[in-house]
C-alpha cells in the first residue's frame, strides 16, 4: 500500500521560502498536520520533512546522495563545487577523513589558545573607541585565528577584506539579488587567495607546519593517489576557514542571550558545574542558523507508506527540529538548564547535522565550533563589562541566515574587575 505524500498545493514556492525563511518548512507542517510533505522549489519537485524519524532516514547513506543535492547558487556562495558536501560513499569517507584528522585535542587546544589570545588584544583595542559592532569585530578576530590556526598567512592589512569575504560567502547563500551577487564576488576573490596559496605550497615558497589544514589539504591523495586538483584544495581549505568565521553568528546570539537573560551572566561567573557548555548547547538550540540540509533520493523506497522517488531532493527541517515540542519542553524558551540531564542522540539534536561524522556528511567542525564558543562565552561573561546603546535588536526568521539587525553594538568596554 502506498499513501500519497502530503501536497503543499501550488506552484513554484521559492518566494514564500524567501519570504517565510526558517519557518518555510514548519509552518506547512502544522499546517498539514504532517511530518512530512511534497512542494516545488528551486524549479523541481521537493519533498520536506521534520522530526527525530525523519532525520533518522535522512542520514542513511543507502537512501540518499549528496550528487547534484546542492542548488547552484548555494554551491556559488556557500560550500564552492566539488568539495566534500557533494562526495559520496568511499570518495566522501575518505576526504572526510582528511577533515577529521585535523580535529585532534591538541589540535582543538591550539585553536582555543588562538581564542583566548585574541580576546585578550580585541579587549585592549575596544577599551580605546566608544563602541564597537561586536559582529564584525568578532569575525575579523576569527578570520585571524582561522588562518593562523589552519596554517595560511594573513596580512595584517587583509584581514578586514579577507573576514568580509568569509562572512559573505555565508550571508549569500540564503538570498536572490544584491546579497547573493556579493556572496558570487566573495567566493571567487577567496578561491583565487587560497589557489595561489595552494599553490606556494606545492612548489615549496611556503612550508606550513605539517599538522595545520593548509599542510594537510595542499598535500593530500586522493584514492587514485593524486592530489587534489588546486581549486578543489582551494575549496576545502575554504571548508575549514570560512566556517571558523561563522562561529561570529553563535558568539553574537550567545551576547544577544545574556542582554535578554541576565541571571545566567551570573552563573556563567560562578563557572557553576558544565553550565558553559549547557549555555553554549541551548545557543546553538535556540537560534536560527543552519533552516535545512539537502540530499536526494538514492533509489525509490518507501518510507511510512510514502514513495521516494530516485533523484527527488529532499529538504530535513533543522530549524523545526530545534524547535519541535516533541523533542523539547517548551522549545521557544532559551533555558540552558534543559541540556542538564540531556539523554540525547545523533538524530534529536543537530543543529550542524546528524548522524555520524565519520561515515556521514555531518559536520566537520561541531567540537571546535563548541570548544570556540566556550572559549568566546568566558570572555563575553566574565572578563569584560560593557553597555548597550539604543539600537535593534530583533532577529528577523524570514532572512537566512539572521542576526540581531544592528549586528550587536557594544559600548564602554572596560575589563571586569
Ligand atoms: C557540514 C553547520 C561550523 C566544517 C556542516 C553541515 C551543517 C553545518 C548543517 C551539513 C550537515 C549535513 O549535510 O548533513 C555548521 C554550523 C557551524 C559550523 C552551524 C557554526 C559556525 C563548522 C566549522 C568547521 C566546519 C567550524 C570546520 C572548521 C564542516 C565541513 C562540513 C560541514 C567540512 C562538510 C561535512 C561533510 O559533507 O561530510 N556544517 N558548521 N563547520 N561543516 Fe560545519
Amino acid at each position: 500500500l502506498k499513501v500519497q505524500i502530503p501536497q503543499d498545493e501550488g506552484l513554484e514556492k521559492s518566494l514564500s521560502l524567501l519570504s517565510e525563511g526558517y519557518l518555510f518548512i514548519q509552518n506547512r507542517c502544522k499546517r498539514l498536520q504532517t511530518d512530512i510533505f511534497q512542494t516545488r522549489l528551486f524549479a523541481q519537485n521537493v519533498i520536506c520533512m521534520t522530526g527525530k524519524e525523519a532525520a533518522e532516514i535522512f542520514y542513511d547513506n543507502d537512501k540518499f546522495e549528496r550528487k547534484k543535492a546542492l542548488p547552484k547558487r548555494i554551491q556559488k556562495t556557500l560550500t564552492g563545487e566539488k568539495g566534500v558536501q557533494s562526495l559520496d560513499g568511499h570518495e566522501h569517507q575518505h576526504r572526510k577523513h582528511m577533515f577529521m584528522s585535523l580535529m585532534s585535542d591538541e589540535r582543538l587546544k591550539d585553536i582555543v589558545d588562538l581564542t583566548k589570545k585574541q580576546w585578550e588584544i580585541a579587549i585592549v583595542k575596544w577599551q580605546t573607541v566608544d563602541q564597537v559592532v561586536l559582529f564584525d569585530e568578532v569575525q575579523e578576530m576569527l578570520c585571524r585565528i582561522s588562518c593562523q590556526w589552519a596554517g595560511v598567512p594573513l596580512r595584517e592589512d587583509e584581514v578586514k577584506q579577507r573576514a568580509d569575504d568569509l562572512g559573505k560567502m555565508v550571508d549569500g547563500f540564503g538570498a536572490v539579488g544584491p546579497r547573493h551577487w556579493q556572496g558570487k564576488g566573495a567566493r571567487t576573490r577567496s578561491e583565487q587567495w587560497i589557489e595561489e596559496i595552494v599553490e606556494k605550497i606545492r612548489s615549496g615558497e611556503f612550508n606550513p607546519p605539517k599538522e595545520t589544514a593548509a599542510y594537510t589539504i595542499a598535500w593530500h591523495q586522493e584514492l587514485n593517489g593524486q592530489l587534489l586538483e588546486t581549486n578543489i584544495a582551494a575549496v576545502e581549505l575554504l571548508n575549514i576557514l570560512r566556517p571558523i568565521v561563522a562561529i561570529a553568528t553563535y558568539i553574537v546570539f550567545g551576547a544577544h542571550a545574556l542582554h535578554e537573560h541576565p541571571e545566567y551572566v551570573e552563573k556563567l561567573q560562578h563557572g557553576e558545574g558544565q553550565f558553559v557548555q549547557q549555555f553554549v548547547q541551548e545557543i546553538r538550540r535556540f537560534y536560527p542558523f543552519t533552516p535545512f540540509v539537502g540530499a536526494r533520493v538514492r533509489h525509490d523506497f518507501t518510507w511510512k507508506q510514502h514513495p521516494f522517488n530516485r533523484e527527488t531532493l529532499v529538504l530535513l527541517d533543522i530549524y523545526g527540529m530545534n524547535h519541535d515540542p516533541r523533542i523539547w519542553e517548551q522549545p521557544d524558551v532559551f533555558n540552558p538548564e534543559r541540556f542538564n540531564d540531556w539523554k540525547g542522540g545523533n538524530f534529536d539534536f543537530i543543529p550542524q547535522g546528524g548522524g555520524d561524522r565519520y561515515r556521514g556528511h555531518r559536520c566537520a567542525g561541531e567540537w571546535l565550533t563548541i570548544n570556540v564558543m566556550e572559549a568566546s562565552l568566558n570572555y563575553l561573561a566574565n572578563q569584560i563589562e560593557y553597555e548597550l546603546p539604543i539600537q535593534d535588536l530583533s532577529i528577523n526568521l524570514s532572512r537566512i541566515p539572521t542576526l540581531p539587525k544592528s549586528r550587536f553594538v557594544i559600548s564602554k568596554v572596560s575589563r571586569r574587575a
